[in-house]
C-alpha cells in the first residue's frame, strides 16, 4: 500500500521539498524621504523605516553583505504638485538616492519604482483633468522619468501605475536616449487593492479624491490580468510582476504557465503588516507564517519576491 506519510520525516522532508524559497529569490523595498537626515520607523509597517539617503546607503550595504540580490525603491519628495514633477527632476530623491548608492555598493541591482503617484499633489499615478486621470498625456513623463532614473544608475526600471501603453512609451524613451539596455519590470497586474493600505503612510500616497479602480484591475478578473500581461510584453516588458501576491496566487500561476517569462510578485505591505500586527500580539508564529506564505507565492510560479521582509530573511538564511 502506498503510505504518503513514509516521507514526511525530518531527513526525507528536505529531499523531497519541491520548493524553497533563497534569499537569491527576494527583492527589498525600500523608501527614501527626501526630508530626512535619520531614518524613521513607519508605524504601519513593523520593522521598517524611511530613509535619509545617506541611511538608506547604509541599509544597501547591509543587504548587500547579507546577499539580498535587489532593492526597490520609493521616493518621498520634498514637495509635490499637480504634475509630479519630483518623480522627473534629475536631482528628484529616488536619482540622487541611486547614484548614492552606487557609490558604495557594487553587487545590489536597483530597480526603481516609476510612478507619479507619490509626487503628485492629488496622489493619483498621472496627470488629472476634472477628476479624471488622464492616460496618454501622462505617457510623456513616465518616459522622462525612466530616462532620468536610467541616467542616474538605476539598472532596471518598474512602472507602477498601470497606464495603458507605459511601458512601449518607456521602452521608447530609454531607447531613444540610449539606454537600450535598460530591462523593464512592469507591474503588469496590479489589481485595486486594500491590501496597499500600511503603504499609503509608508510612502504618503494616499489620494485626495476617488479610488485607483479607473486605472488598476478589479479583483473580480483574471482573464483580463492574461490580457495585460500579454500587452506589456508585446510592448516590451522583461520583467512582468502580479501584485499584490497571496490574494492573487491563482494569477500568477495563470500568468506563468500562459507567458513563461521571468515573473515577479509582490507580497505588498498589508500581507506584510497582517503578518507582523497577529504575530506581535502572538496569535501566530510570525517567523513560521512569513516563510509560508513566501513559499506559497514561490509554489505559484514566481521566480522573484518583492517582500519587505527581505533582510530579515536573509538574515535568518544565514544564521542556519
Ligand atoms: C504605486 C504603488 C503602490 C504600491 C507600490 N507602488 C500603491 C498603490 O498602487 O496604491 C503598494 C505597495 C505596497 O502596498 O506594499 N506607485
Amino acid at each position: 500500500m502506498r503510505r504518503m506519510r513514509r516521507l514526511r520525516k525530518p531527513g526525507l522532508l528536505r529531499m523531497v521539498a519541491e520548493t524553497r524559497v533563497s534569499t537569491d529569490d527576494l527583492i527589498m523595498p525600500l523608501f527614501v524621504d527626501e526630508r530626512l537626515k535619520v531614518p524613521v520607523k513607519i508605524g504601519s509597517m513593523p520593522g521598517q523605516s524611511r530613509h535619509s539617503i545617506e541611511s538608506l546607503a547604509e541599509e544597501v550595504v547591509e543587504l548587500e553583505e547579507l546577499g539580498v540580490p535587489a532593492v526597490i525603491l520609493f521616493g518621498l519628495p520634498e514637495n509635490k504638485d499637480e504634475v509630479g514633477s519630483g518623480a522627473y527632476d534629475p536631482a528628484g530623491i529616488v536619482q540622487r538616492a541611486t547614484e548614492r548608492i552606487k557609490e558604495t555598493t557594487s553587487k545590489v541591482v536597483v530597480i526603481a519604482d516609476l510612478c507619479l503617484c507619490e509626487y503628485t499633489s492629488h496622489g493619483h499615478c498621472g496627470l488629472i483633468k476634472k477628476q479624471e486621470v488622464l492616460n496618454d498625456e501622462t505617457l510623456p513623463l513616465l518616459g522622462k522619468t525612466a530616462v532620468s532614473q536610467a541616467r542616474a544608475g538605476a539598472d532596471v526600471v518598474a512602472p507602477s501605475g498601470m497606464m495603458d501603453h507605459m511601458v512601449a512609451a518607456i521602452r521608447g524613451a530609454l531607447d531613444d536616449e540610449g539606454f537600450c539596455d535598460t530591462p523593464i519590470l512592469s507591474y503588469a497586474a496590479k489589481y485595486a487593492s486594500s491590501f496597499y493600505g500600511p503603504f499609503r503612510e509608508a510612502a504618503e500616497s494616499g489620494y485626495s479624491f476617488g479610488d485607483r479602480s479607473g486605472y488598476q484591475m478589479d479583483p473580480a478578473n483574471a482573464l483580463e490580468a492574461l490580457w495585460e500581461v500579454r500587452l506589456d510584453i508585446e510592448e516590451g516588458a522583461d520583467m512582468i510582476m502580479v501584485k499584490p501576491a497571496m490574494p492573487y496566487l491563482d494569477i500568477l500561476r495563470m500568468v506563468k504557465d500562459e507567458f513563461g517569462m521571468p515573473t515577479a510578485a509582490y507580497q505588498v505591505s498589508g500581507e506584510y503588516s497582517m503578518i507582523m500586527a497577529a504575530a506581535e500580539r502572538g496569535w501566530l508564529d510570525g517567523e513560521r507564517a512569513m516563510l509560508e506564505a513566501l513559499t506559497s507565492i514561490k509554489r505559484a510560479g514566481a521566480d522573484m519576491i518583492l517582500t519587505y521582509y527581505a533582510k530579515e530573511f536573509a538574515r535568518k538564511e544565514r544564521e542556519e
